[in-house]
């Protein structure tokens, strides 16, 4: 029998996971690599600590862990610790599966002033991703601005006026713990640049905002009311019932009094952050913003366009929040209009458009930085389905065969990243972690600093 040709997949996130399910009952051996010791990508460092049935749906991953065709390299960076030519030269095909780490520009006065963070960082920051635990965030100022319109601005509001006793059972990183509950935050406003029926939240998770233990939803009726372009749009059937949904939910909203909880999450629309303003030490201390009209777009849709009139509002924290962007990896070839690895439907293809041999791309580093969890394996499919034409039509990579053999690919890896974690070396860390959260009835005590992680999944920690 010929042995079994190999496939790298580069990030052990939702869309590495699927993409190694589908290719390892395809008859493949299947190596993920992450950047870190820990897998699951934004399963762990994204999806909100107090949402923890979501995080289940790694119980479906670790089944496709056992299978014995499957490996797992933690701690190896594509472009720093490997590089695009060397697994090419291992693998009869290699998969991008790296997400979208960074975030969108807003490209405003005052963007940078301290004060003013990416939402992308504070998720990060809060999750405890290692590359941000040491980050700190001022959180003394009474209101907060969250900017756009979508999921992730829901997420890093709520996660602003959570109380205490609702963060502390978490798997929330305990810098994050600790300072969110000495945070003053008050009052947090979201500010989407277009109307109610255009935001990007999704019903259960705008439902969730007017059910806060301890803060009011706040929606000004005026700023809820429908132009005629996105009245047409929601009679007509070109709306979907998730945005006819927002708008019932809002107007719901809109008829609320305050019912004189201690915090408040203020939804306001139709505005558009101009600049964000300073006080005498260069730290955020406004907002100046823009109302908004809508007209069509001429593409089907409804855009913002600026009325003239400007307000501000006073507020010492800003987190934008208007989308991730992907990375490019040194070579790989890069749309840098999208911020995407540049694909077709997941085949690599060269700036001529011509396909990278043996190169596909997954996930969000696909096809930008939008759909939930499952959405992923769907896309996953797809991506494989195209792996697996071009095996058909002998058009995978041609490894070196001495280089490509799974042994000696362990052995060049262990030589090269003498501090890899394998998958056993993770279920030592994820045991370790729930361990230290099961006294506190926590899921788990995130592990935040590399070096940590390292000790407890080789066994070298030092007992204090
Ligand atoms: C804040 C936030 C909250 C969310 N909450 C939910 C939710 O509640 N429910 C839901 O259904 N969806 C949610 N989503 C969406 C969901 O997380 C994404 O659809 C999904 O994670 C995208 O999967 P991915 O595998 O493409 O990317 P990711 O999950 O980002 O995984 C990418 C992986 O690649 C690794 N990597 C990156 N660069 C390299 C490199 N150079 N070398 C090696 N490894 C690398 C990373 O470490 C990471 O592990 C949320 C998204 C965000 C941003
Ligand atoms: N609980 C969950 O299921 C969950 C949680 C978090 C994230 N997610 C998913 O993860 C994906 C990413 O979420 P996301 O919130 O990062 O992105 P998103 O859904 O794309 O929302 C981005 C928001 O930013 C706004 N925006 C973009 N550029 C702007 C600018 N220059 N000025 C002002 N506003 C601007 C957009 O407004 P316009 O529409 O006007 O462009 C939109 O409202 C989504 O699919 C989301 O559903 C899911």
């Amino acid at each position: 029998m010929p042995s079994p040709q190999r496939v790298a997949v580069v990030g052990a996130g939702p869309a590495g996971f699927y993409t190694s399910d589908f290719l390892l009952r395809e008859g493949f051996e299947v190596d993920v690599f992450d950047a870190l010791p820990t897998p699951f990508g934004l399963v762990r460092a994204g999806v909100a600590p107090d949402h923890p049935k979501i995080k289940r749906v790694t119980r479906a991953y670790e089944r496709t862990a056992r299978h014995p065709g499957f490996r797992f390299f933690g701690g190896v960076q594509l472009g720093t610790d490997v590089q695009r030519d060397e697994l090419l030269e291992r693998y009869h095909a290699v998969v991008y599966a790296i997400g979208t780490s960074t975030d969108n520009r807003l490209g405003i006065p005052g963007e940078d002033r301290r004060g003013s963070h990416p939402a992308t960082d504070f998720v990060a920051w809060y999750n405890g991703h290692p590359e941000h635990a040491d980050r700190e965030f001022d959180l003394s100022a009474r209101r907060a601005v969250v900017i756009g319109n979508g999921n992730v601005a829901i997420d890093v509001a709520r996660m602003l006026v959570l109380d205490p006793d609702e963060v502390a059972p978490t798997d929330t990183a305990d810098h994050a713990i600790e300072s969110l509950a000495r945070a003053q935050v008050q009052e947090v406003v979201v500010l989407g640049r277009r109307g109610p029926a255009q935001a990007a939240f999704t019903n259960p998770e705008l439902l969730e905002l007017g059910e806060l233990k301890r803060a009011d939803v706040i929606v000004d009726p005026a700023e809820v009311e429908l132009d005629p372009f996105s009245a047409a749009w929601i009679a007509s059937g070109g709306a979907d019932q998730t945005h006819r949904r927002n708008v019932e939910i809002l107007w719901e909203y809109a008829g609320r009094r305050p019912t004189g909880k201690s915090h408040r999450v203020s939804l306001r629309f139709l505005r558009s952050p101009l600049e964000i303003l300073g006080d005498e030490h260069d730290a955020v201390a406004g907002l100046r913003i823009g109302v908004n009209r809508l007209e069509p777009d001429g593409r089907g849709g409804l855009r913002a366009v600026p009325t003239g009139v400007e307000e501000t509002i006073e507020c010492g924290l800003v987190l934008r929040s208007i989308g991730y962007r992907g990375v490019p990896l040194p070579g790989v070839p890069f749309d840098e209009r999208r911020g995407l690895i540049r694909n077709v439907g997941g085949r690599v293809t060269e700036d001529d458009g011509a396909p990278a041999r043996g190169e596909y791309a997954v996930g969000w580093i696909k096809r930008g930085p939008s759909g939930v969890i499952g959405t992923n394996k769907k896309d996953a499919h797809e991506t494989v389905e195209l792996l697996l034409a071009d095996r058909d039509a002998g058009r995978l990579g041609t490894p070196a065969p001495e280089a490509s053999d799974a042994d000696a690919v362990a052995g060049w890896l262990a030589q090269r990243v003498p501090h890899l974690v394998g998958w056993d070396g993770w279920s030592t860390i994820d045991a370790h972690e729930q361990a230290l959260g099961e006294p506190h009835s926590r899921p788990r005590v995130k592990l935040v600093r590399v070096p940590e992680m390292l000790e407890i999944a080789h066994g070298t920690a030092t007992r204090g």
